[in-house]
């Protein structure tokens, strides 16, 4: 017998596969994250992640301008601090790393792509944590909070277009958004890491902030275990005013990522991370999977799944490719 329905019949051609493609990429759907690190007068190559560096701030505009060339979407910016202490005051500093290099990123391509600002403690605090510490040691989330409303308030003066919260406080967007509004800045925007795994796929980050943490995360950062408390999450982070949901990491959370984005009615992101960047280059550079095809691939995937746009260390290589 022979098939009358042949799925196949839009699969004989380029042409056809082209025109019957359900997800398409796009440079502007790209983030591009950047390192900056204080007092570097050139870039500091990262050995766990091939062709990313710890910029100087003349790399880091060179970076930008060449991810604004072609056509990225957004940069993300995160600051590698000279000096820590216990709460991390280079991060409210208007001096700061990250203040700094967002004041001069928002004069160079500030028109032509979204700056952005990763909103967190953990680049600037000597014990690497996301937050402040309690007598007993812990992140002390409350007190946290009202750190994180200063470093917005430093950020949107130094002028990120958008803050990057992601330091899985609770109630984190709605302070945010409630000290940015009472200093008249209500056109920033907040993008909330809503959906933040405590993960292993984070391991070349510390090396490229130079973290200085010991122990982990696991009593902020969610569980890999659950997807339910993904949801509960993002829709704590709409009601409290987030204009951006993200889920992070990205490819081992694609349930999670596509629950949200099935019920987000604003725009949901997500982060290809530091591990599953540094998987791929390791795999390609033994020769054991086409680099190009696997990139594209995990790209297309997570936006299968429902991400609008994909914070990714190959934006500007990636873009550069779609022109
Ligand atoms: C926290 C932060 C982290 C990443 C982005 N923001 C590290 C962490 O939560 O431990 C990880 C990004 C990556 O791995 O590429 N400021």
């Amino acid at each position: 017998m022979h098939p009358v329905v042949r799925p196949r019949r839009l699969r004989q051609s380029p042409a056809l596969r082209r025109l019957t493609a359900e997800t398409r990429l796009h440079p502007a759907e790209l983030i591009l994250p950047l390192f900056v690190r204080e007092g570097a007068s050139e870039p500091r190559p990262l050995a766990s992640m091939p062709g990313v560096a710890q910029h100087s701030l003349d790399s880091l505009k060179r970076a930008a301008v060449e991810a604004a060339e072609a056509g990225v979407g957004g940069v993300m910016l995160f600051g590698i601090p000279e000096n820590r202490d216990a709460i991390g005051s280079a991060a409210t500093d208007p001096d700061g790393i990250l203040n700094v290099a967002t004041r001069a990123l928002a004069a160079e391509v500030g028109d032509a792509l979204v700056v952005q600002t990763d909103l967190c403690l953990d680049e600037f605090t000597d014990h690497g944590h996301c937050g402040v510490l309690d007598a007993e040691g812990h992140v002390d989330n409350d007190a946290t909070l009202l750190r994180y409303r200063d470093m917005a308030l430093a950020q949107a003066e130094a002028g990120s277009q958008l803050l990057g919260l992601s330091g899985m406080m609770d109630g984190q967007v709605a302070a945010v958004r409630d000290a940015l509004d009472a200093a008249g800045r209500t056109d920033v925007v907040i993008m909330a890491y809503s959906a933040k795994y405590a993960s292993g796929f984070y391991g070349p980050f510390r090396e490229a902030v130079d973290s200085q943490l010991s122990g982990d995360r696991r009593a902020y950062q969610q569980d890999p275990a659950n997807r339910r408390e993904g949801l509960r999450e993002a829709r704590l982070d709409l009601e409290e005013g987030a204009d951006i949901l993200m889920v992070k990491p990205a490819l081992s959370y694609l349930d999670v990522l596509s629950d949200v984005a099935a019920f987000s009615d604003v725009p949901v992101w997500a982060y290809q991370v530091s591990g599953e960047y540094a998987m791929v280059e390791a795999a390609a550079a033994n020769g054991w999977i086409d680099r190009e095809r696997v990139i594209e691939e995990t790209l297309i995937g997570v936006r299968r799944a429902g991400a609008d746009a994909v914070l990714t260390y190959w934006a500007t290589e990636v873009a550069g490719w779609l022109r």
